[in-house]
């Protein structure tokens, strides 16, 4: 593969990367510094320029989103989304805990981009040593100015808290964490309005992903040109990608968005291919919300584009998680809808039905009382749920809904075979 300069994770492993005189003597917050001299109009249009894309799932450009604001706002917040919800996401909690300044310098440039005068930084309760971490990091922040009142005396004040969510994955959702952080029960919010317009305490609001605003500094050091320098259309800029599974190097790896998936697994500098010989049965290449691709499927782009064309929701969260052949696909079918109708909020009927009946059947066919309709009958749930058909609030029922029409369609046969076997061994079994 080609020479990749790693820039989000370039401190990772360096000795002391979380003080602040390392990230410092690492040419840290010398982009704030150039921030601070310019014009936020003119930050806002350099993000823009570089088509940075949101790396929270949607993939929506942050310098568009920042554009919504409107620019007669007196009050703005930035949410900072930390609560990393998407099973097997992980790199927003790696540069949390290798590298905090990096996302603190982020937020302050974000924030002084969109006149923003409190940040938010959300994160799950899981992240113990991470909350740690940040919260050190922010206290040396404000102790050397960084954050606080006229910061580096440009006259710009930011304040920045970190809010600890209570560990629902519906609370990562942008308007269900601004509900969670106004202290009430997180549950989205339907829209429009956008957070932009009435956000947190009904105030303009941006919501950004801790990756995405990594990359900001960046970008504002090193210009657009260069960020637009790396990767293809439609998906420039450093990316982080997650492997797991029986893979033998599972970790956080940093490369353009040139990457295949099958790369990621068994690259050199990547997953280093599967433990003990194993063979790869199925991978979701993006967080498990997007669905599944089979074995034959990993020349897979991992980038914003090429995952439509496998029959995937999208990019996500870049996490792969790796299957083996020796999993039954009806154990992986049966724990990913018990995910969904665990975590779903309710409020809509289709998306609580929904993934109610999805687990319920789904624990049918792995409990060995399937019935061979039962596959049409999940086909059919997941395309009578989600907010792309416009029946729900937010996007988890869309979520529920890729992974498992994409296990169900792509694994036909063998979940065919497995009812069968099972319904001839245990013939008396079925029931709801
Ligand atoms: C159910 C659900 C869970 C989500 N969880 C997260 C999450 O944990 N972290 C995150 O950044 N975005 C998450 N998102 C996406 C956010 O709603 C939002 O798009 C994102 O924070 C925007 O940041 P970005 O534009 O920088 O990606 C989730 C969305 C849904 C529907
Ligand atoms: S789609 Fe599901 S999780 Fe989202 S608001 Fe509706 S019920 Fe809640």
């Amino acid at each position: 593969m080609a020479e990749y300069e790693p820039v989000l994770l370039r401190n990772v492993g360096v000795e002391g990367s979380t003080a602040l005189k390392v990230y410092e003597s690492r040419g840290g917050y010398q982009a704030l510094a150039k921030a601070l001299k310019m014009m936020p109009a003119e930050v806002v249009e350099e993000v823009k320029r570089a088509d940075l894309r949101g790396r929270g799932g949607a993939g929506f450009p942050a310098g568009v989103k920042w554009g919504f604001l409107p620019p007669d706002r007196k009050v703005t917040y930035l949410c900072v989304n930390a609560d990393e919800s998407e099973p097997p996401t992980f790199s927003n909690r790696v540069l949390m805990e290798n590298d905090p300044h990096q996302v603190i310098e982020g937020i302050v440039i974000s924030a002084f981009a969109t006149q923003a005068q409190t940040a938010f930084i959300y994160m799950r309760v899981e992240f113990h040593e991470q909350f740690h971490i940040m919260q050190k990091a922010l206290d040396e922040a404000y102790a050397s100015g960084y954050l606080g009142k006229n910061i580096q005396g440009s006259g710009y004040d930011l304040e920045c808290y970190i809010h600890r969510g209570a560990g629902a994955y519906v609370c990562g959702e942008e308007t269900g964490l601004i509900e969670s952080i106004e202290g009430k029960r997180g549950w989205p919010r339907i829209k429009p309005p956008f957070p932009a317009v009435e956000g947190l305490f009904h105030k303009p609001t941006v919501v950004n992903n801790v990756e995405t605003l990594c990359n900001v500094p960046h970008i504002i050091e090193r210009g657009a040109d260069w960020f637009n320098g790396i990767g293809p259309e439609g998906s420039r800029g450093p990316k982080l990608f997650c492997v797991s599974g029986p893979v033998n190097r599972p970790g956080c790896y940093e490369w353009a968005m040139t990457i295949t998936c099958r790369e990621l697994i068994e690259g050199d500098g990547f997953g280093q291919g599967m433990t003990n010989g194993k063979q790869v049965k199925t991978v979701s290449p993006g967080g498990i919300s997007v669905g599944f691709l089979t074995a034959d499927e990993l020349e897979m782009k991992m980038d914003f584009t090429d995952p439509a064309n496998y029959g995937l929701l999208g990019l996500g969260t870049a996490a792969a998680v790796v299957v083996d052949t020796g999993t039954p696909i009806t154990q992986v079918l049966a724990n990913v809808a018990r995910f969904y109708a665990h975590e779903s909020c309710g409020q809509c009927t289709q998306c609580r039905e929904g993934t109610s009946w999805m687990s319920k059947v789904a624990n049918r066919i792995a409990r060995g009382a399937g019935r061979i309709k039962d596959l049409d009958l999940l086909v059919e749930l997941t395309s009578n749920m989600g907010m792309m058909p416009g029946l729900s609030i937010c996007g988890l029922s869309d979520g529920a809904a890729y992974p498992i029409r994409t296990i169900v369609t792509k694994f036909r046969k063998e979940l065919e075979e497995e009812i069968g076997r099972r319904t001839a061994d245990q013939p008396a079994k079925a029931t709801a």
